[in-house]
């Protein structure tokens, strides 16, 4: 049994990225893991400031909900990040749940090359819906996350799931017109 930590980074209530959150959720409960869902939606994380005093011993200066994340963070075995596409890149609520993890780094003597601070080692992975479905459709997404997840925080990369073609925000959610909630569910069943 493995713990597993959805954060779902904004959307409609039921909207598509939720419902493939839920897919996922279920997939990952049948296989006897404990899940939990946050959403970004009803919680306030700011992104980073910059000031810098968690890099002199002090908690971050932000006292927003994040803090209360830190310790779900920390105890998780699988943080799994799942956003809408919004300008071609993961949602603005989990790029500033992300920036705050420089405030959980620790400091590290000996960083692998091009790293410079220690982040707690876990597995994570990508849940994605667009509108759009073409073959560079989320390119940036992707690319963000391995570039930072994956390359620089250190997290093991345990896979995607990009849903394309889900119709746009300006009608009711079609995620439930393709099988990317059947591939969410296995993808969940699967993980471990
Ligand atoms: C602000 C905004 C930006 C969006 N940008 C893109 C985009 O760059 N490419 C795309 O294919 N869809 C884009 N979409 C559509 C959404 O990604 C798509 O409808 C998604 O499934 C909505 O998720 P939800 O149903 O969970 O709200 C955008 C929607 C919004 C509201």
């Amino acid at each position: 049994m493995k713990k597993i930590l959805v954060v779902l980074g904004g959307g409609r209530p039921n909207g598509n990225t939720k419902q493939l959150a839920d897919a996922f959720i279920k997939g990952a409960a049948k296989a006897g893991h404990q899940t939990e869902l946050i959403s970004l939606n009803k919680l306030h994380v700011n992104g980073c400031t910059g000031c810098n005093a968690c890099r002199y011993g002090k908690p971050c200066v932000q006292k927003d909900d994040f803090n209360s994340l830190i310790p779900k963070i920390k105890e998780t075995d699988l943080i799994v990040f799942a956003s809408p596409l919004y300008f071609w890149t993961i949602s603005s609520k989990i790029k500033a749940f992300i920036e705050r993890f420089y405030c959980i780094a620790e400091k590290d003597e000996h960083p692998p090359l091009g790293r410079y601070e220690k982040y707690p080692v876990r597995d994570c992975a990508l849940l994605m819906t667009s509108a759009d479905n073409f073959f560079w459709t989320f390119e940036q997404a992707v690319s963000y996350y391995q570039f930072t997840l994956v390359n620089y925080i250190g997290f093991h990369d345990k896979g995607m799931l990009l849903a394309g073609g889900c119709g746009d925000t300006n009608g009711k959610p079609q995620i439930s017109q393709t099988d990317y909630l059947e591939q969410a569910f296995t993808f969940g069943r699967c993980i471990y």
